[in-house]
């Protein structure tokens, strides 16, 4: 794969500058590729602990700890995410899984099949999570990686064991499909063949809560549109159209 992904060649300063300007999620320096006997992974630190950071996160050592649980949890239960390869006292790796879909989805025209397909086999995969009883907790295309046709979920900062509902796997789905379409800006064809995708593993009425969910904010949607209009542009407000319609049980 040519792409800025794992194993692309870019070496991982390289890449991580380019996780920066790609990728709105962060990429601190607490996270840094690694390999462990050869195999090629990723070393999460406990996050500095800024009073800014404690107030919106939460003591860092509880949420690192509370991760790497979460990592053994998943593991237990065979669900797709990475592996751990080691831990120590402040530090975990976990096998890499390969270029995240926000990268593939700016990866350009050269990669557009290549996206969609990883996006309908994530969506996918989100489903069956799901009918397994699990949520991620914020799904977002930076949190999914795809290597060698398979998905990997990553980042259990926000895996609880309170969100394994009905309820918490209609909201990992918002948060799937919001950054899909905060990403895309509309809804496309490729959009809805990932809401497809999603709907034929759907044997909960997973899709039907989360219209349920939105249909109770549906009558503030024209106030937020309003009040955004001067960052409507922007990636995180111009998919707001689109998301609200997609899960529009009368469209
Ligand atoms: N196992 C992995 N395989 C591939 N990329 C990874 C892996 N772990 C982390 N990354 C890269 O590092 C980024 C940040 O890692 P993540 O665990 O999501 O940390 P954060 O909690 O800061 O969001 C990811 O978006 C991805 O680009
Ligand atoms: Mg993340």
């Amino acid at each position: 794969m040519t792409l800025l992904g794992c194993g692309s060649g870019h070496s991982t300063r390289e890449r991580l500058r380019e996780e920066r300007k790609l990728c709105r999620c962060k990429v601190p320096i607490r996270i840094e590729k690694a390999a462990v006997n050869g195999v090629a992974g990723w070393r999460k630190r406990v996050e500095d602990g800024s009073l800014r950071l404690r107030l919106q996160k939460g003591d860092p050592r509880r949420l690192f700890e509370a991760e790497r649980e979460s990592y053994h949890q998943v593991a237990r239960a065979g669900l797709p995410f990475p592996k751990l390869l080691e831990e120590g006292k402040s530090h975990f790796i976990v096998a890499d899984a390969g270029v995240t879909l926000r990268h593939l989805a700016r990866a350009g025209a050269a990669h557009a099949a290549e996206f969609e397909t990883a996006l309908i086999a994530a969506a996918e995969t989100l489903a069956r999570l799901h009918r397994a009883g699990f949520s991620h907790g914020r799904p977002n295309l930076c949190d999914i990686c795809w290597a060698d046709g398979q998905i990997t979920f990553i980042d259990l900062e926000n895996f609880s064991s309170k969100r394994n509902t009905p309820d918490g796997h209609a909201r990992d789905l918002l948060i799937f499909f919001f950054d899909i379409l905060a990403e895309r800006g509309r809804v496309d064809e490729v959009v809805r063949a990932a809401a497809r995708a999603y709907q034929a593993q759907d044997r909960m009425n997973i899709w039907g809560r989360a219209q349920a969910r939105l249909d109770r904010l549906r009558p503030f949607v024209p106030a937020l549109l309003w009040l955004t209009r001067p960052v409507a542009h922007k990636r995180d407000f111009r998919g707001i159209p689109g998301f609200v319609s997609l899960f529009d049980a009368k469209a």
